[in-house]
């Protein structure tokens, strides 16, 4: 190799060049043969140079260039000349020159592709992944894993620059509950004890703001075994991020800056010095979910106030019965919103059809609406007129005919119309859908899962548009109807605000947090709170999720031993890597910003992981397999 090492790489020449004897070490993208002449694309991670074999070449390197097949890998000598103007390429970095070969050396051959490198979107995603090494190769892909190793250096960067340590946590910790299932591992040394992988650092962090050290963070992997979808992978990794003497202002601020820094050194763009902030509350009454898409407004509005004078009885029934859960919810103390009718104007949508409009509503329905509505606006700006769906309901109830029904006879009727139209600020040619619920969070929810559909559909949400927003003031508790008892709504370590600390047991519900997420595009991106310093709080939030002292010793009880000598004032937040890469990528899974990672069902095809294992060494785990038959391996 020493003879034909690499003198410069693939993407670097330039006409400056020409006349230079150079070595290129790299892999055959394409080969054409042109009048005798073959032209090679030679590609490595920097780029693509074409190399020309010409007609009077020497007989060895002709009858060697016939043998090359894309993705040989190959070393090549040859002078650097200028391309005549007509051949000048500007789609490539180094189209404006060519290397014509005098030697060349096949350094590896390659099998045939199974599929070609470049054209890897059209095969399929397991076949990608059981040839992941071709798959990397692919441009897409150098380009993603490229970005991902900029971000990952600028926030090393940034947060060190900062004052920030890099401190590892342990990845065998002990199994504790922190919302999905763990990945254990077995302990060949304790027979029947399991090392759980760390879902998060979560504990670890808290403990090293004990320790001191006040400023934290890792790039660290975490594990969790949940259902594998667009945004999630078993093991993933997270920037994690842990402060002391903080308030969530300063949280907030520090990943401004962060995110910020990286964006700026990575993609070149500049974000808001600080992030729009909504409540969580706000969040699902705009816009049904607290991981909006704020790429576009169509926001959620409130048509509950229009239900009174109109005649659609469903409506009325789905706030009466709100009502009465409510007041019966409040007789146990317990805070919920009650019902909803909640409407959405798309605009310019009026000749949407009945089946692109049931659509909608199947999508509704996934998120347990029994129904989407839909009315028309008509007429012109200065006379506007609900028109078809339940517009009946609200227009002219003096005759059914639909010539009256669109002219409001009445005169209250056309006034509610008219209140409707405006209030909602619709226009003559929009679509309102209309959700109604006993539950105003099903409303909120289903109608919310409509908008960002039609975001989807009608295009309204570019890749390449960056859209922050602060989600604060979860609530800390929600109620498990399943158990009959309070769950924590993020995990247990997260503070409740000041103003709710003498109330807490009375009414959990009403219980606001400091907690936040940051959401980017629909997505979220990063996940933190205030966290517990003080014992006695702590015990009280255990008491309110039910679980008693001796469980939580048992459970977590470093933690709190630890928190018994001087544990700081403390909070933090950890954005999800994978995530904030693939949405940089303008990628909609983050499988394309993993190098390997696993299929929808969690499995490598390349590696073929998980696999079964000798029985020696589930000897001596005292591990016994027991198959879904009930026969033991
Ligand atoms: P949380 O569980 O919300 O919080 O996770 C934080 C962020 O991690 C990313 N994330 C994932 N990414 C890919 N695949 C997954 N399966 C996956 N699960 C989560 C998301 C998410 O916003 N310890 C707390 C953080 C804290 O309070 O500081 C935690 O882990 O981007």
């Amino acid at each position: 190799m020493e003879e034909l090492k690499r003198t410069t790489n693939c993407g670097a020449l330039r006409k400056v060049d020409a006349g230079k004897n150079v070595i290129l070490n790299g892999w055959i993208h394409r080969k054409r043969d042109h009048g005798g002449i073959s032209f090679i694309n030679l590609r490595d991670r920097y780029g693509i140079t074409q190399v020309i074999v010409d007609q009077d070449a020497p007989r060895e390197l002709v009858s060697l260039t016939a043998e090359l097949r894309n993705e040989y890998c190959i070393a090549v000598e040859g002078s650097v000349r200028i391309r005549p103007d007509s051949m000048v390429n500007p789609e490539m970095s180094t189209g404006e020159i060519e290397v014509v070969a005098c030697r060349l050396v096949i350094l590896s051959r390659s099998e045939l592709l199974p599929f070609q490198i470049g054209e890897e979107s059209e095969a399929k995603e397991d076949l990608r992944l059981t040839y992941r090494y071709l798959d990397l190769r692919s441009e897409g892909m150098q380009k993603r894993i490229k970005l991902r190793n900029d971000v990952t250096f600028a926030v090393r960067e940034w947060l060190i620059g900062q004052g920030f340590f890099e401190i590892e946590t342990p990845t065998f910790i002990k199994s504790t509950p922190e919302g999905a299932r763990d990945y254990l591992v077995p302990s060949r040394l304790y027979p029947g004890k399991f090392y759980a992988l760390p879902q998060s650092p979560q504990l670890y962090k808290q403990i090293l703001m004990v320790a001191g050290f006040d400023k934290y963070f890792q790039i660290a992997r975490c594990y969790r075994d949940e259902d594998a979808r667009g945004d999630r992978q078993p093991e993933f990794t997270q920037i994690d991020i842990e402060m002391s003497f903080v308030g969530r202002d300063d949280i907030l601020a520090m990943l401004e800056g962060l995110l910020g820094y990286v964006f700026k050194k990575t993609l070149a763009r500049e974000l808001p010095a600080q992030f729009r902030r909504l409540t969580y509350d706000k969040a699902m009454e705009l816009y049904g979910t607290d991981k909006p898409d704020c790429r576009f407004d169509m926001l959620l509005q409130d048509f509950g106030p229009y239900v009174a004078e109109g005649n659609c009885q469903a409506f009325k029934d789905a706030l009466a019965a709100g009502d009465a859960d409510k007041a019966a919810a409040a007789a146990k103390g317990i805070t919920i919103t009650g019902g909803g009718v909640k409407a959405l104007v798309v605009p310019g949508k009026a000749d949407y059809s009945r089946k692109q409009i049931e659509d909608l509503e199947a999508h509704a329905k996934i998120y347990k609406a029994k129904g989407l509505v839909w009315m028309k606006v008509a007429g012109t700006e200065t006379a506007p007129i609900l028109e078809g769906g339940i517009s009946k309901f609200f227009g002219d109830r003096a005759d059914n005919s639909l010539e009256s029904n669109n002219n409001f006879g009445d005169r209250a009727q056309k006034n509610n119309a008219f209140k409707i139209i405006s209030g909602l600020g619709a226009k003559p040619g929009d679509l309102i859908l209309i959700v109604a619920d006993s539950q105003r969070k099903i409303a909120n929810t289903a109608l919310g899962a409509v908008r960002s559909k039609l975001g989807r559909d009608l295009e309204l949400c570019p890749s390449d548009h960056f859209e922050f927003v602060w989600i604060v003031d979860f609530p800390l508790f929600e109620y498990n109807e399943i158990e009959n008892h309070w769950d924590a709504a993020h995990h247990m370590f997260s503070w409740p605000q000041d103003k709710y600390h003498a109330t807490m047991e009375q009414d959990p519900g009403s219980v606001k947090g400091d907690l936040y997420d940051l959401v980017l595009n629909g997505y979220e991106l990063a996940s933190g709170s205030i966290r517990i310093h003080d014992p006695e709080l702590q015990k009280r939030i255990f008491k309110i999720v039910g679980l008693d002292p001796a469980e939580a010793e048992q459970k977590f009880g470093f933690l709190i031993q630890a928190f018994k000598y001087g544990a700081p004032p403390h909070g933090g937040i950890a954005p999800g890597l994978d995530r904030l890469v693939m949405l940089m990528a303008g990628e909609t899974s983050i499988k394309e910003v993993i190098a390997f990672p696993k299929n929808s069902f969690a499995i490598n095809p390349m590696d073929d992981s998980p696999s079964e294992v000798e029985q020696k060494q589930l000897d001596e785990l005292h591990l016994a397999i027991i198959h879904n038959n009930g026969d033991r391996a």
